[in-house]
């Protein structure tokens, strides 16, 4: 009886501790990361400074799953969480996301079947 009480305590523990784990692997999946907070990531400069790093042959592409717009601020926080949303931003730059093989690929390619 004792071992069952201590096994249903011990449950009762791990789904304590587990469960905001997953919540929170949840609630960010899907997600835009946040900026990291250095001042290549500033939120006061234009998007196609970011394109500058993030275009398909730079230091950091975005990944083939990405979104199809350029209006990084509407999505991406900055490293505190703040969203700070452009009024106006064009969603498709020069070099963005229409320029990229990747990305632009996906959206001539893709909506048929998938
Ligand atoms: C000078 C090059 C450069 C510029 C300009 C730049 N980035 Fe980055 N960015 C990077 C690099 C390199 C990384 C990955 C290393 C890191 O996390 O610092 C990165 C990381 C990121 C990440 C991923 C953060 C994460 O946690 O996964 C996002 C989102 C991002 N940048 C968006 C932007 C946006 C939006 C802009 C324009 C405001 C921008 N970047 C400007 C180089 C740049
Ligand atoms: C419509 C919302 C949206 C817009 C607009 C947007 N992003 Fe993203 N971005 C996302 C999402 C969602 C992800 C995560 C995609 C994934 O994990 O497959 C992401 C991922 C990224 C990453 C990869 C981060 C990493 O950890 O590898 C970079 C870099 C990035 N975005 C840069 C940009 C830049 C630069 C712009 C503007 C030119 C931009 N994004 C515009 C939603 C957006």
């Amino acid at each position: 009886m004792a071992t069952m009480r201590v096994r249903g305590r011990v449950f009762a523990w791990v789904v304590a501790l587990a469960a905001p784990i997953a919540i929170g692997v949840w609630a960010t999946s899907g997600k835009a990361p946040r900026l990291p907070a250095d001042g290549d990531h500033a939120v006061t400069q234009a998007e196609a400074k970011c394109l500058g790093c993030h275009l398909r042959a730079g230091a950091h592409p975005r990944p083939v799953g990405h979104p199809l717009r350029d209006d990084c601020f509407s999505c991406h926080r900055d490293h505190l969480g703040v969203l700070h949303p452009r009024r106006g931003a064009p969603t498709s730059l020069p070099h963005g996301w229409r320029d990229d093989p990747a990305l632009a690929g996906r959206a001539a390619g893709g909506g048929k079947g998938r």
